[in-house]
């Protein structure tokens, strides 16, 4: 089976989050179960910088009107997989972000750039850009490749099967109506029983409207994304599609999430031989000039800074928290507002809050491993995998009970009903009072070292790995593109057999 992966960021050429780790880890698992994976990115500098084994696949004069434009073939330079590159100057060859500008401002551009990106995917599919190549299925993920799927469903002819992955709800991919002429799909789509939502296009809808399979990557916010609370507005299309919708749970690369062989870290450690753990906080300590104290339970918190991450709570919450004995180490990047909330907090208390903004691939794996709770709040969730790698690396999370998080982590209070091993500390409400008292939770197990251990022990010995989810992804993936069936007949009476069997 064919498929091509089309994602707007993949580990390690393009990240600002999550979408990354899971567009490399998730092809990379899909792979070792056989299904020949191909990766679509855009062409973006660093990404093709740092791709291996590269050369032109095609060249065009023109696409689109965005001018001249190459695809590019190569490796990923980790795992080795094929991957085609987009190379269109006009749009993709700039410095800053996938989707924003150095100073944090969405490229105003961003439709067109997608645009262009979905129609590629589309083309290289069906077999119209490389003489030997086309895809049984396309997997495309979040809203911008959205259009992939609409682009297909609306054209001639056989077509690749498509599932559509929701990362996240809450980005959408609205842009004007006027902008409409110019992306290149037909006039049938503009309404609002296609990709019009409220007036506006939203690439995220048409991703969802048009896929034949979609899914979401926890089962808990598979079903939250139903409701008006979590749905965006729409609540009302998924449930529509609810036949089609499943939840299936992200997973962690241990491969680059372990501390057993971690390459960023002063000190490896393990489940039986946690010793090195200490040498991490320490080291960690002394690099972000926290006091050199030891009992004190380090509480690190590495997230985009966002409303959907609860950092207005967090920031609001950091004094009590150094006055309730712990220490803080932040890292992120986000709305400058609240970025300026966490430089106060940390201005104040210099050896207690330690603050770094920015993006800083080894200093996560560093926190990760010298911490010893990981504050993960969120109003939302879809998955969310900090939580995960934590655990793996004995830093207990504390989370709210929302979205992946829910499907994750186990409370460990004394009080709790859970028949599961206990892993975390988890909070319903997402204010600054409940978030606290579940800190106080955690840090009051954190006094008591042989109870935190064993609850340690119970987090590191999680298996959160991708194999299963693989498995699920390969078994939705063969109920779109039958496998080749024996016979001639059957083959002939079949189009869809027939297609795969080539
Ligand atoms: P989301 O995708 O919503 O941001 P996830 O928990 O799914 O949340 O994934 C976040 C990913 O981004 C993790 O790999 C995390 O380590 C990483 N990350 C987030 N912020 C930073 C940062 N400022 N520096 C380095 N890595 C970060
Ligand atoms: C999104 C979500 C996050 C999820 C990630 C990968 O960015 O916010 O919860 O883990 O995608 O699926």
């Amino acid at each position: 089976m064919r498929v091509l992966f089309v994602s707007s960021e993949i580990y390690p050429l393009a990240k600002t989050g999550g979408l990354a780790d899971v567009s490399a880890a998730l092809p990379k698992a899909l792979a070792a179960l056989g299904v020949d994976m191909h990766l679509l990115l855009p062409g973006y500098p660093k990404a093709i910088e740092s791709a291996a084994s590269k050369s032109v696949a095609v060249d065009f004069a023109d696409f689109m009107g965005a001018g001249p434009m190459r695809l590019i073939s190569a490796r990923t330079p980790d795992t080795g997989l094929p991957i085609w590159l987009v190379d269109c100057a006009s749009l993709f060859r700039r410095s800053g972000g996938p989707y924003q500008d150095e100073e944090g401002r969405d490229w105003l551009d961003n439709a067109q750039r997608f645009a262009l990106f979905s129609h590629v995917a589309a083309r290289l599919s069906l077999g119209q850009l490389l003489e030997n190549w086309h895809a049984d299925l396309v997997h495309t993920n979040d809203w911008p490749a959205g259009l992939v799927p609409a682009i297909l469903a609306e054209g001639q002819g056989q077509r690749p099967a498509t599932v559509f992955t929701i990362h996240n709800l809450a980005y959408q991919g609205l842009f004007p109506a006027d902008l409409y002429p110019q992306l290149g799909l037909p006039d049938a789509t503009f309404n609002p029983d296609g990709l019009e939502f409220y007036g506006k296009i939203s690439f995220l809808k048409a991703g969802i409207h048009y896929s034949d399979r979609l899914t979401t990557v926890s089962p808990t916010y598979a079903r939250e994304i139903l409701t008006a609370e979590y749905g965006c507005g729409l609540e009302g299309l998924l449930q529509r599609r609810a036949q089609d919708l499943i939840g299936i749970l992200n997973g962690a690369d241990y491969e680059i999430w372990d501390p057993t062989t971690d390459i960023h870290l002063p000190a490896n450690f393990s489940l039986r031989n946690i010793a090195g753990k200490r040498a991490c906080k320490t080291a960690l300590q002394k690099e972000l000039g926290l006091e050199a104290d030891w009992e004190a339970a380090l509480v690190v918190y590495i997230s985009r800074i966002t409303d959907q991450k609860m950092a207005d709570v967090v920031a609001a919450a950091l004094p009590e928290l150094v006055e309730i004995g712990a220490q803080c180490a932040l890292l992120g990047n986000g709305a400058r507002h609240l970025e300026e909330q966490f430089e106060l907090a940390a201005c104040r208390y210099p050896r207690r809050i330690a603050l770094r903004i920015g993006y800083e691939e080894p200093l996560a794996h560093r926190l990760l491993a010298g911490g010893d709770i990981l504050l993960h709040p969120a109003r939302f969730e879809p998955c969310g995998l900090t939580q995960l790698y934590a655990m793996r690396y004995g830093t207990l999370p504390v989370v709210r009970s929302t979205g992946g998080l829910c499907d994750t982590v186990v409370e460990a209070s004394d009080g709790s009903l859970n028949r599961r091993p206990a892993t975390g500390f988890t909070f319903e409400s997402a204010n600054g009072a409940d978030m606290l008292r579940c800190l106080e939770r955690a840090l009051a197990l954190y006094r008591q070292p042989l109870a935190w251990r064993k609850v340690q022990r119970q987090a590191m010995a999680q298996d959160f790995g991708w194999e299963d989810p693989a498995r699920r992804y390969l078994a939705l993936y063969q109920s779109l593109v039958p496998q080749p069936v024996a016979t001639a007949k059957a083959v002939a009476n079949d189009p869809i057999s027939e297609s795969a069997a080539q």
